[in-house]
């Protein structure tokens, strides 16, 4: 049976530790157009070992021929994790569910029936009574083959609360250990979930001997809030999925539970076994494989989240982080220099950022590169590094730049034939310009290829993303490229009419960046 850990700091604090039950490769990938292929799910099981989750359900073991071969991959791959077999009340979902984990070094059952009196009436068709029984019985199936069985009674917190007493007190009775109360469809108030676990915990017969998971849905942004209730009223277990991902508005957030109890574990009186610098690589993982954007003001890994374009909060930060900062992005893997430049940035920003290019201007120089960052900010609205150094170099009549972009041709159309890039770039040191071709399936990867061959840096190519910023025929796309050189990441924005030309300006401003950062 899993017991409630305690742990202690040094300042004293007696903290709970809270195990981590990933379900992005179950519930997450229940989100609508999210599905991952059984090689995914492998790959993304091993970046959430890194990442330190206690418990990986990988999957629906009686979906499908592909989903089982995943879940048996992962339970003979991964050691250090337990591995959940996810099955309904059903004994042939059992039976896959046990097949598959069957080579885990740990594991468990997870088995589900729903409790409200709107599934049993409209969806199961069945009375409470006959649901009772089915639990009943399916655990202690489950029991014969797996000592630790975890039962979920679905929409627990839209049933009856003396049904769903009636129905833990039965399940422990047939064997089951861990006692999942899942807020199915986000309904609940972070103070009704808290007062759920009470109760429960407190009136059914031998809740005392057995432990307890909350499992939050997403629907009125509450899901964080109410796990969070959660461990306050006992839970010492959170179903979570990276980025929030999950039918509907989503499931609790990893990175947002864990980023708030590892914030405030005196408030929380809590900790995890998370390693936070894993948190966005596996975010950006995540997203990549399910394709699936991550917002800008995601808290934790959105974009925006440690950005910060008001003078006044960039004044502030480059005096010290703490006056508008509670996180370390880097302790999280998050690259810094996050500052974005826009029309609020002021000369402190602008100064700061140049000399991070070791760009150094005296007083009269920034004056006029100011003036008219300003008026770039205005159109542009944020103004991409690349832009910056353009201006810099106007005013100090020296390019700061070591390639310039001077021309691009790409083709693009609906002929099935290979596409050629023709670049051509000017480098600073020697001022040569030189052209160079690129091929590929589509007009971007050309574009990138006769990048790669024009520009001779030694850089991982990692992503390329694109935005539109705005709709209608003027409508103007944002390009993000990201390299890897030696582990630290740089990162080229670019703003275009015309898309691909973006991608390859913010192509060579990575590189561009990574060059003079290294210099
Ligand atoms: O949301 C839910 O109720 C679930 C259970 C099956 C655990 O995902
Ligand atoms: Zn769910």
């Amino acid at each position: 049976m899993t017991t409630n850990i305690m742990t202690t700091s040094n300042n004293e604090h007696a903290y709970k530790r809270i195990r981590i039950f990933d379900t992005t490769l179950r519930d997450g990938e229940q989100s609508p157009g999210a599905s991952l292929e059984p090689s995914q799910k492998i790959i993304l099981a091993r970046q959430l070992a890194k990442l330190g989750v206690d418990i990986i359900e990988p999957g629906f073991a009686i979906s499908s021929p592909g989903e089982f071969a995943a879940i048996q991959q992962v339970s003979r791959e991964l050691h250090n994790v337990e591995i959940v077999g996810f099955a309904r009340a059903v004994k042939a979902d059992i039976d896959a569910a046990v097949r598959a984990t069957q080579d885990a070094a740990r594991r468990r059952l997870h088995l589900f029936i729903s409790s409200s009196d709107i599934h049993l009436d409209f969806q199961l068709r069945k009375s409470r009574e006959q649901v009772l029984q089915i639990a009943r019985e399916m655990v202690a199936y489950g029991k014969q083959f797996v000592d630790e069985i975890e039962f979920s009674p679905m929409d627990a917190s839209r049933a009856g609360r003396e049904f769903v007493i009636e129905m833990v007190e039965g399940v422990i009775a047939e064997g089951a250990t861990i006692i999942n109360l899942p807020d199915t469809l986000g309904y609940a108030m972070p103070e009704e979930y808290g007062e759920m676990f009470r109760v429960v915990r407190q009136q059914a017969r031998g809740g005392d001997k057995v432990s307890y998971s909350a499992h939050c849905h997403n629907d009125l942004g509450l899901a964080v809030a109410n796990s969070l209730a959660a461990i306050r009223a006992g839970a010492t277990q959170i179903e979570v999925t990276v980025n929030g991902v999950g039918e509907r508005a989503g499931n609790c957030s990893l990175e947002e539970l864990v980023m708030a109890i590892e914030t405030r574990k005196e408030a929380i009186g809590a900790v995890t076994g998370i390693v936070t610098s894993e948190i966005y690589e596996t975010s950006r993982m995540v997203s990549r494989a399910m394709n699936f954007p991550i917002a800008y003001n995601k808290p934790v890994v959105g974009r925006n989240a440690f950005q910060h374009e008001s003078g006044i909060h960039q004044d502030g930060l480059l005096k010290n982080r703490n006056t508008y900062e509670i996180m370390d992005p880097e302790a999280m893997g998050i690259p810094r220099s996050m500052i974005v430049l826009g029309k609020h940035s002021g000369r402190h920003a602008i100064k700061h950022r140049l000399s991070e290019y070791g760009i150094m201007m005296d007083s009269s120089q920034l004056e006029d590169v100011y003036n008219r960052f300003i008026e770039k900010a205005d159109v542009l609205k944020l103004v991409p590094d690349s832009v910056l150094i353009g201006l810099a170099s106007e005013t100090t009549e020296t390019q700061h730049d070591p390639y310039t972009l001077l021309d691009l041709q790409v083709m693009a159309g609906s002929a099935d034939s290979i596409r050629t890039a023709t670049i051509t770039i000017r480098e600073r040191d020697s001022q040569e310009v030189k052209s160079y071709r690129g091929t590929g399936a589509g007009p971007l990867e050309a574009v990138i290829h006769g990048l790669q061959e024009a520009i001779p840096v030694d850089a991982e190519f990692e992503d390329l993303e694109l935005h539109s910023l705005s709709t209608g025929e003027d409508a103007r796309g944002e390009a993000i490229v990201s390299i890897v050189h030696h582990n630290e990441r740089y990162r080229g924005t670019s703003i275009h009419k015309d898309i691909i030309l973006a991608a390859a300006q913010a192509f060579v401003a990575s590189c561009n960046q990574l060059l003079m950062r290294a210099k």
